[in-house]
């Protein structure tokens, strides 16, 4: 079967891909630096799937070592390309730490797969694309706004340059935009490893849950929503892990329509704040110690994914419900 090289492969995301793809019979190989994340994570991958991917520790800012590596594994079929960072605060502190990381590294391999006739590419990019959108649920051809980080502003920018490449090149890709990722695999193996203060609400809740966290702050209660608090769509990382075997089979089998495409991967749900935390209790029997304060700087109302092109064209859909995703970040709180 073919070989995928998945980069970021021992993050969040990345590691929940590589499992899937080695279940669909997938030979994978990864590139991380463990700038967020950690080696055991490989054991893990491997204690869940019997197979243990490839693996190389190189920065992808060293266009030296992208050209290696890609001189080393030229019979690869597939990229997807999740190495970027991610913190959507710290990007609006150090902008250049996110230009570089986000963008040099997408542009090193882009032209190495250029250089070595490797075709088909799965990009990491976010709901954050559509900043508040004008209506919900929020389609693919919702405009652009202008983003509210640089963290943002280079998934715009990576969808940009990956969409001019594919109009003059060989380059078939797919842009899958993330709507708010959460839960852990069944196994609780792997999960999200939050480093320092969680930054996302997940793991604030389950820390919050674990006693680690006194309180969790509820940023915001006079949004015009519902009940108040800010409405997003919260998608099980397996869902969208399946969501990247599914688009890189597309891609593979030559069944893409156009040479870029672009696909929402959410539930198609909207969950508030307070949704979240009455799921979470009623999922787990446990009782969250909450406040309501002031809204976060830059937080947008709300954001919901229309999946109907997914479901339509990648025959998908998500089908973890919200409680059951609640309940495995708590299965993996738990291992932690
Ligand atoms: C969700 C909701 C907060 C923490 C970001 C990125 C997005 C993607 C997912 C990378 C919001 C509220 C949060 C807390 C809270 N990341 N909240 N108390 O901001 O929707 O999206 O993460 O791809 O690109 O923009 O996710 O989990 O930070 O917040 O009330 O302690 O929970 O205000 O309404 P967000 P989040």
């Amino acid at each position: 079967m073919s070989k995928i090289l998945v980069t970021g492969g021992l993050g969040f995301i990345g590691s929940h891909t590589v499992v899937e793809l080695q279940n669909e019979g997938y030979e994978v190989v990864i590139i991380d630096n463990l700038s967020n994340s950690t080696l055991d994570v490989l054991d893990k991958i491997t204690s869940i799937t019997g197979k243990k991917p490839l693996y190389e520790n190189l920065d992808l800012k060293n266009q030296e070592s992208v050209q290696q590596f890609f001189k080393k594994h030229h019979t690869i079929a597939g990229v997807i390309h999740f190495a970027a960072s991610k913190a959507v605060g710290e990007s609006v502190e150090k902008p250049l730490k996110y230009y570089h990381n986000n963008i040099s590294t997408l542009i090193y391999v882009l032209e190495e797969m250029r250089a070595n006739n490797i075709k088909n590419f799965i990009f990491s990019s976010s709901c954050t694309v559509y900043g508040q959108a004008d209506s919900m649920p929020i389609t693919e051809e919702a405009p652009f706004k202008t983003a509210e980080s640089p963290y943002g502003k280079t998934k715009q920018m990576g969808e940009d340059i990956i969409s001019d490449t594919c109009k003059v090149s060989d380059l078939n890709a797919i842009a899958l935009r993330y709507f708010n990722p959460i839960g852990a695999h069944e196994t609780a193996k792997i999960g999200e490893l939050p480093i320092g203060v969680p930054q996302n609400l997940i793991p604030f809740v389950t820390q919050t849950a674990a006693g680690i966290r006194a309180e969790l702050s509820v940023f915001g209660g006079n949004y015009p929503t519902p009940d108040g608090t800010a409405v997003r769509d919260y998608i099980h990382v397996v869902d969208l892990a399946k969501a990247h075997t599914v688009a890189m089979k597309r891609l593979l089998n030559k069944d893409n329509k156009t040479s870029f495409e672009v696909f929402n991967i959410g539930t198609g749900k909207g969950s508030s704040v307070l949704d979240v935390i009455k799921a979470f209790e009623k999922a787990t029997q446990t009782k969250l110690n909450y406040k309501i304060v002031d809204r976060r700087e830059g937080d947008i109302t709300e954001a919901y994914a229309d999946t109907s092109l997914a479901q339509n064209e990648l025959k998908w859909k998500a089908n973890i419900s919200l409680e059951d995703a609640l309940a495995s970040a708590w299965q993996w709180q738990k291992t932690l």
